[in-house]
Order: C-alpha cells, then structure tokens, then sequence
C-alpha cells in the first residue's frame, strides 16, 4: 500500500522544520554491510527522527563506507523527507510530489507509467550529466518483487584506490565528459553524441571532499569520452576503467524486501538495477539530495 501523506505535500520548506521527537542515539548499532561497500544501521526507527549526535555518527560511516542501509522501515513520505533533510535539501521533482520520484514499473492514479528507465540496469552515478550532481540518493522499498530488480553498488574508492599507479597517474587531474542518454546502448554509441543532450564534465578522480579520497568517477552508462584524449584511446581507457570498477570485489548485491531504506553517497559509489519480470510490481520512492543545507 502506498503510504500516506504524498497528495498533500505541498511547501518542502515546511515539513523540513517540523519539529520532531528523537530516538534516543545509544540504541543504534552500525555495522559493516559487505566486504566491498557499506554499512547497516540496526536499531532505528525513522518514523521519529534521529538525534543529532546519532545521525552525525552515521552520517561519517556513511560517507567513508558509501552506502547505508535501514531495514524494516514503516514511515511516511513526510518522514522521509525529513531524515533526507538531515543529509542536505532533498532535489525538487518534475514529477509527482515535490523531491520524490517513485521509481516503478506500476501505472499512476492516471494510468501514466511509472518512471522506470532501462538504463539502470547499467551501473552509472546519478545525474553525472549536471555540473552540482545530488550528493546522495535515498531510495525506500514499497513493492518488490518475488526475483531480480536488486540494486547492486560498487565501492568508487577501492576502485581508485586498486588501480595500477601509471594509470593513476596518466588519468591524473584529466576530465570526462558525461551525457544524459539513458536509451543508447553503450555498445553501440555515434561518434557524437546527441546536440541536445544535458551535459557535464568531472575529474576521472574526484576527490571525496568530506573524506579528501579520491573516488574512480567514471560509468558505463553515462560516461562518453575523455576530454582532451585520441577517440581511440579514449574508447580503450574507459572500457578498461569500466571493466575495473564493476569488479565483484568491489560490488554489493542488495537484495530488497519492503521497509528497506538505502542512502548511497552519489560522488563515491555507482550503482546499477538488475533485470525483473515485468509484470511483477517494483515500487520504490526515490529523493535526492543536493549539497546544500
Ligand atoms: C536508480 O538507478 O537510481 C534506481 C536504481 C534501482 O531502481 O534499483
């Protein structure tokens, strides 16, 4: 059942000021979520809101671990406004109600599809085609179905960090380009891509500025060239980074049941859906944040 409170947002200001009771900071747990990426929090409850000194605690293994993960969650889209809020302004929407895009295959009260785009099924980092891409993505799990549709995750600072120094050092301070274009196989792109398209360029290594680490910012999806680099070599580099960053050493599988939350910090990790039965339901709300307060 969709939960409740979405057709009457209206001013996202306004629920980010509601004052709130806190769960006391002691009862949390964090612990490690896989070998390659991650970490889980056990004991919170986010229908009421996080203490300061809690969500500071989780904010920082969160931002050197790239993913956290909150399971059995019951909590509205208001309330998942606010713990977004703690991480920074939740992103305005096109769609749907303010900040929140439902991630589905299901059709909406008008019969319009759901926004479900094919590309996800190749790892990419949100909105890399913006010049202030979201920080973080926060994604709440409604209806999953029986099998496939997980979220898989991939560690962008082990991915630097494991690369051969020459390659460290040739890539270094070079940028990419990245393009909107969420249709094109990759495989298969023209010479240029299409005029239109919203675009950006990154450092291949960015630095992480909580933590000052570099992360491996590159992805299959999006990634078109290397600036300033022979189209050849071009192609050749980043295939090789992409193979490199996709490894399963690297990667998290997540499994999704309903009341799970995942936040994942958007300039260290990429992250890709896998395939599902579509005529299985998958409804998950989706907020960005962006960096600022
Ligand atoms: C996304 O690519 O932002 C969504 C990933 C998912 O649906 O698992």
């Amino acid at each position: 059942m969709m939960a409740n409170n979405t057709h009457s947002i209206t001013n996202i200001e306004e629920i980010r000021g509601r004052p709130e009771r806190s769960a006391p900071a002691a009862d949390l747990d964090i612990r490690q979520l896989s070998p390659a990426i991650g970490i889980e929090v056990l004991g919170a409850d986010l229908s009421r809101s996080i203490g300061d000194s809690a969500f500071q605690r989780i904010r920082k293994a969160w931002e050197e671990n790239c993913i956290v993960l909150f399971r059995g969650q019951k909590f509205s889209l208001i309330k998942q406004l606010q713990f977004a809020s703690q991480f920074g302004a939740p992103a305005k929407t096109r769609r749907g109600p303010p900040a929140m895009l439902e991630v589905t295959n299901a059709l909406d009260a008008n019969g319009t599809p759901g926004i479900l785009r094919n590309g996800a099924v190749q790892f990419h980092s949100d909105q890399c085609y913006l010049d202030e891409p979201p920080i973080a993505t926060m994604l709440y799990a409604i209806d999953i179905p029986s099998r496939g549709g997980h979220t898989l995750f991939g560690n962008g600072f082990h991915a630097y960090q494991s690369l051969p120094e020459e390659i460290k050092r040739r890539l270094a301070d070079r940028q990419a380009l990245h393009i909107y274009d969420y249709e094109t196989d990759p495989q298969r792109r023209p010479e240029r891509p299409p005029s239109n398209a919203l675009r950006a360029t990154h450092l291949i290594f960015r630095v992480h500025r909580p933590t000052g680490r570099p992360a491996l910012y590159v992805n299959r999806l999006m990634t078109w060239s290397i600036l300033d680099m022979d189209p050849e070599e071009s192609r050749q580099t980043l295939d090789f980074l992409f193979s490199h960053q996709e490894r399963a050493e690297f990667v998290y599988e997540h499994v999704w049941q309903p009341g799970d939350l995942i936040v994942w910090d958007n300039r260290s990790c990429i992250h890709a859906r896998t395939d599902f039965d579509p005529r299985e339901r998958r409804r998950l709300r989706r907020i960005t944040v962006l960096d600022r307060p």
